[in-house]
């Protein structure tokens, strides 16, 4: 295929739109609109940016992660930005002749496997937020064979001083709880890949050029339980903390969650992408700068 000249990135100012900017090759140009500049759900600002910056890729870094949040007073803003937008970027992307690549997540799946999920698994959503990411897939992939939706999962990386999300990501929230409090709990039967956003940012540049459309899933490699994620952050960081282990139905989040959800690389793989390295050793590099 092509390769691309011109980006807009919708979003900007999230965890994994920074990353991908700073990632980019440098003969490429970006043009960065944070949610001020575009609110994706404006369907005609939406035509009107591509109108203007007539891009090649449209990357969407906008997102609600609000995920339990979203059981109850968000849903209409969690459907809204994850469903109404791609939608409509993904129509106007298409009618302009660009391509979006848009971004999920893991929580498409319930869980119930304990082998890692491919892009063949069927979805279904147990909450909200899932289910308006799955939303937005379909709307995606519907509009056009040549967008990308591509499934993450467990972000940490880099972020914005103002962040919708509690702590920023895990790793910083688990930081800032464990030098406040020395004590956490945290569940430990829910399985999945932390992934490092600049290590996501390289490999969704290099799928960019190797895939013509469809899903994909990208991920750090090797899968752990959060409340082990919890112990190793705090043993990196070298902070006293004790993690007290609880059960997902103990720990009663008002959004279920799968409680096995790694994704499979192999399609990715298959095209040429470079694996990801293992999650443990892109922990060691984030909280290089955190400890
Ligand atoms: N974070 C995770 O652990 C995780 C896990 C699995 C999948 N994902 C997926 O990965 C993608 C990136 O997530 P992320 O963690 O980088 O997200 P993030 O840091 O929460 O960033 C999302 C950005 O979207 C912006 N935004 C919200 N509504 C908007 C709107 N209507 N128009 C334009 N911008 C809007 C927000 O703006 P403000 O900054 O102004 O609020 C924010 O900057 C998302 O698709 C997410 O669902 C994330």
């Amino acid at each position: 295929m092509n390769s691309p000249r011109t980006i807009l990135i919708t979003g900007a100012r999230g965890q994994l739109a920074r990353a991908l900017a700073i990632a980019a090759p440098p003969q490429i140009e970006i043009m960065t609109l944070e949610r001020t500049e575009l609110d994706i759900c404006d369907a005609a600002a939406v035509r009107a940016a591509l109108e203007t910056h007539r891009p090649d890729f449209v990357f969407n870094g906008a997102a609600y992660n609000l995920v339990d949040i979203a059981e109850a007073d968000g849903a209409r803003a969690a459907l809204e930005i994850n469903a109404l937008g791609p939608a409509n970027l993904a129509a106007a992307c298409r009618d302009a002749g660009a391509r979006l690549v848009h971004f999920s997540t893991d929580f498409v799946f319930d869980g119930t496997k304990t082998t890692p999920y491919d892009e063949n698994d069927k979805p279904h959503p147990l909450g909200v937020y899932a289910a308006s990411k799955l939303c937005g897939e379909n709307v995606v992939l519907a509009a056009s064979p040549r967008h990308l939706v591509i499934r993450v999962c467990r972000l940490f990386g880099p972020v914005e001083a103002q962040t919708q999300k509690p702590g920023g990501n895990f790793p910083l929230l688990m930081l800032k709880l464990g030098r406040e409090r020395g004590k956490v709990r945290v569940v430990d039967d829910q399985i999945g890949s932390p992934s490092y956003t600049p290590d996501l940012a390289r490999g969704v540049w290099q799928l960019l050029e190797r895939a013509d459309g469809g899903a994909f899933h990208l991920s750090n490699a090797g899968e752990v339980s959060f409340a082990d994620y919890a112990a190793e952050i705090f043993q990196i960081a070298g902070v006293e903390c004790e993690v007290e282990r609880v059960s997902s139905a103990d720990y009663g989040a008002p959004a279920a969650r799968p409680l096995y959800s790694t994704l499979s690389n192999a399609k990715a793989h298959s095209l040429g992408v470079t694996p990801l390295r293992e999650w443990r050793e892109a922990l060691r590099e984030f909280l290089g700068s955190h400890a």
